[in-house]
């Protein structure tokens, strides 16, 4: 343990760990030192036991979210609340907890009129973890989503820490905290999939096949899956989907939508979920839908892109609702422990997501295989 003198002359605490840092736009991630303050007030410090890759993470490395480097990555992960700060009550050294980026703030708009899963001020830690090593130590991280779960160690809001049955795993039910919420969410919450509603998913990493997964929990039928990768084709047959398209074979965007309508009685699905973050994937959701359906975008697009070039008319003449999805507008304190038990009773099966245990040092080598190689999901094991 460190004490350090800050600038304000207010002495603080902290403890220095090993965490993967993204230095700059497209440098490899860094394995480092980093400091991280003992908890303050309505903070918690957390023991990280799990967290996995996700494409997020992958996309803060490029700057596709925004210029903060240097960024403490990881943001979907379990452990152990180590220590919290004065007036946190919710939460207790040696609870087993998922990590949340949705702190509900309870008094924001979006809380005041009654949606909280909107909340617009979600709670982050209001310390700082900073670089301890190098030319820049004591430089400022931002932490992915607000969280920084390739640590060791991480300091975070208590409301951020949602505590669930201490004895699942893990590696598999750190997963809630971003992608696989995120998916289960897009279907269930946003795209409000239902039994016997039509559901085709564009993307099936993490993200999709959790979509894949929460539709199937729904009672949807069919339940289309869509990627260019047949390795991810699989993992969404495994989780439940009747029908698969290799969009990698069919004939451009149109394709892909004529082949969702011919497994839909030529109408297309009710609910498309696009879990890539393209225009192109996102025009095929688009035009894969039934009149009146619903298009739902979990993908994240990268500033650059554009809504791709589509007749306004058929925006209106196809009527239905496009979506967009954060975080499978999910309530953690709702959402995860339910997930747990789902998961526990043998009906959600989180482990499928968990491709490989992977080292603190191996983030890297897990981005380059999601470009390739079937992986779901690696996950940092500490
Ligand atoms: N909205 C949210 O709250 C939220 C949360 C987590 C992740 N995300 C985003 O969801 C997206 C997916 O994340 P992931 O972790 O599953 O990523 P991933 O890289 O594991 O999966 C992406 C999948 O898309 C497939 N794909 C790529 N191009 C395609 C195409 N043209 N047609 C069909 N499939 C194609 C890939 O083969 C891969 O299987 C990312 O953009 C990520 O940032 C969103
Ligand atoms: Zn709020
Ligand atoms: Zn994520």
């Amino acid at each position: 343990m460190v004490a350090i003198l800050a600038a304000s002359g207010w002495l603080g605490v902290m403890q220095q760990v090993k965490g993967v840092v993204a230095r700059g736009k497209g440098q490899p991630v860094e394995l480092t030192t980093i400091n991280v303050p003992d908890p303050g007030p309505g903070e918690a410090l957390v023991q990280v036991q799990a967290c996995g890759v996700c494409h997020t993470d992958l996309h803060y490395r490029e700057g596709g979210i925004n210029d903060d480097f240097p960024f403490l990555l990881g943001h979907e992960a379990a452990g152990v609340v180590e220590a919290v700060g004065d007036g946190v009550t919710a939460v207790a050294p040696g609870d087993f907890v998922v990590l949340n980026w949705r702190a509900v703030c309870g008094d924001c708009r979006a809380c005041d009129r009654g949606e909280p899963w909107y909340c617009f001020a979600t709670h982050n830690a209001t310390q700082k973890m900073t670089l301890a090593e190098g030319p820049d130590a004591g430089t400022e991280l931002s932490p992915a989503l607000g969280i920084g779960a390739f640590a060791e160690k991480t300091l975070v809001a208590a409301g951020q820490c949602t505590k669930v049955d201490p004895s699942a795993r893990a590696a598999a039910v750190g997963l809630l905290g971003c992608g696989v919420m995120a998916g289960i969410g897009a279907a269930i919450n946003t795209g409000a999939v239902t039994r016997g509603k039509s559901v085709a998913v564009i993307g099936c990493g993490g993200v999709g096949v959790a979509a894949v997964a929460g539709s199937v929990l729904a009672g949807a039928s069919p339940v289309i899956a869509v990627d260019i990768d047949p390795g991810k084709l699989e993992a969404a047959k495994r989780m439940g989907a009747t029908h698969t398209v290799d969009s990698s074979a069919t004939d451009g965007d149109m394709g892909v939508v004529a082949a969702i309508q011919e497994l839909t009685g030529g109408f297309g699905a009710d609910v498309v979920i696009e879990a890539v973050g393209r225009p192109e994937t996102w025009k095929q959701a688009f035009y894969a839908r039934d009149l009146a359906g619903t298009v739902v975008l979990v993908g994240v697009p990268t500033p650059d892109m554009k809504v791709p070039d589509i007749p306004l008319i058929d925006v209106f003449g196809r009527g239905g609702s496009l979506k967009s999805s954060w975080y499978g507008d999910c309530l953690p304190s709702r959402d995860f422990p339910m997930l747990v038990d789902l998961y526990q009773q043998g009906r959600l099966d989180l482990d499928a997501f968990v491709t490989e245990e992977v080292g603190i040092g191996d983030v890297e080598a897990a981005f380059e295989k999601m470009h390739h190689g079937g992986v779901l999901r690696s996950v940092v094991v500490l």
